[in-house]
């Protein structure tokens, strides 16, 4: 087959589709691999080492994407890349279709077959295109929260860690799951006060047994919330909470939100969504930090998990062929958004108020 790699020009982004690991294994799996001049630079993979692994460097997108069977890339296509679609061309990367109308009928009118990265799931019903990026948000964020606690930054001028005779910062997790374990391994190991919240007992359990005594585990009800983010330093959202209201005017002034779920609403009702060109802002003395795309700042590591995770299924795609891989994987078959001008997904369905038809029919 056919890859092509093309340069992501959507604003901010700099991870890419493939690493020069992959297009090794790509090419001496016996596919060719195109990819675009620059594509991986801003995550430190410069052309020669696509190269010297079997990859062609291609200066033309038009190119990569005309040449190519098989297009890899990481966020959904621009406007300026929906000339490149055509029948049967098979798009895998990140889709988002459900806000996006204009890019579904242009996919559906041009019967590409698209499988996006953030609906396919593995055998344990997660999604295992999505889990690296929390992963990644997660340990950051404890990261950006101790260096925003630094008075220069606006916070209370506090070392997360403290010192001998000094405590350490009390840091307060909401929501336990992938970012939230994240979150917390990497509060623990820099020495802080860790208290972890979550509705779910179990999960609640499962962490208690992971990292002992060194975490404090708290049932989530609009008390116990309210409580351990008054005492909290740093605040780190990872989950959306519809509902928690008036948690920032009681907290202590410079502590400082991380709010990692403001990608879907957000944990507190003075988050709004920011960017990585301006990160932060001060509502009732405390710091918010609210960037939607927290990966975004470390592309190198981002891109090596992203890829960790898609490249199995790419091989997959690569050497079957699209509609074998997904009639061999219901979970990929998740992933499939639209299939030659048919929309193949529920959630993008009824978001966008479209008909829909099953993948296992389409494939059938
Ligand atoms: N900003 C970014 O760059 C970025 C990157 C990755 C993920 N995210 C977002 O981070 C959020 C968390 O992602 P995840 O992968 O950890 O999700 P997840 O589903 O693994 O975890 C959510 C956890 O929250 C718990 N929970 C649910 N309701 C709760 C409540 N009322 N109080 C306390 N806990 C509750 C659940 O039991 C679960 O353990 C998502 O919104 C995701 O989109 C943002």
């Amino acid at each position: 087959m056919i890859i092509g790699v093309p340069r992501e020009i959507k604003d901010h982004e700099a991870r890419v589709g493939v690493t020069p690991a992959g297009a090794k294994a790509l090419t001496d799996a016996g596919h060719t691999v195109l990819v675009e001049t620059n594509a991986g630079q801003l995550s430190s993979f410069p052309d020669h080492e696509y190269q010297d692994h079997g990859a062609e460097i291609v200066g033309d997108p038009g190119h990569v994407w005309g040449k190519s069977d098989l297009i890899v890339k990481v966020k959904e296509p621009v406007e300026s890349e929906y000339v490149y679609f055509r029948e049967n061309l098979v798009l895998f990367t990140y889709l988002h279709l459900a806000p996006l109308p204009d890019l579904t009928d242009k996919l559906l009118a041009s019967k590409v077959i698209g499988i996006a990265y953030e609906t396919v799931r593995d055998r344990a019903n997660t999604l295992p295109l999505l889990t690296p990026m929390s992963e990644v948000a997660g340990r950051m964020s404890i990261q950006v929260g101790a260096s925003y606690l630094e008075k220069e930054k606006g916070g209370r001028g506090i070392l997360l860690g403290g010192v001998p005779g000094v405590p350490p910062a009390n840091v307060c997790i909401i929501g336990g799951g992938i970012v939230g374990i994240n979150a917390a391994k990497i509060a623990i190991g820099m020495g802080a006060h860790v208290t972890l919240v979550d509705v779910n007992l179990n999960r609640l359990r499962e962490l208690d047994d992971i990292f002992g005594g060194r975490l404090n585990t708290l049932a989530s009800n609009s008390y116990n919330v309210t409580r351990a983010t008054r005492e909290a330093d740093l605040v780190i959202g990872g989950v959306l909470i519809p509902g928690a209201k008036h948690m920032v005017s009681r907290m202590k002034k410079g502590a400082v939100i991380v709010d990692v779920a403001i990608d879907q609403g957000g944990c507190v009702e003075t988050a709004r969504p920011t960017s990585h060109s301006d990160p932060s802002y001060l509502v009732d003395g405390v710091v918010h930090y609210c960037v939607t795309n927290m990966p975004g700042a470390v592309p190198h590591t981002s891109t090596l998990a992203l890829t960790n995770a898609t490249f199995p299924y790419l091989m997959r795609i690569a050497s079957h062929g699209a509609e074998a891989a997904l009639r061999q994987d219901p979970g990929l078959a998740e992933g499939l958004n639209v299939y030659k001008g048919t929309l193949t997904h529920r959630g993008v369905a009824e978001s966008q108020n479209r008909p829909w038809t099953a993948s296992a029919t389409v494939l059938a």
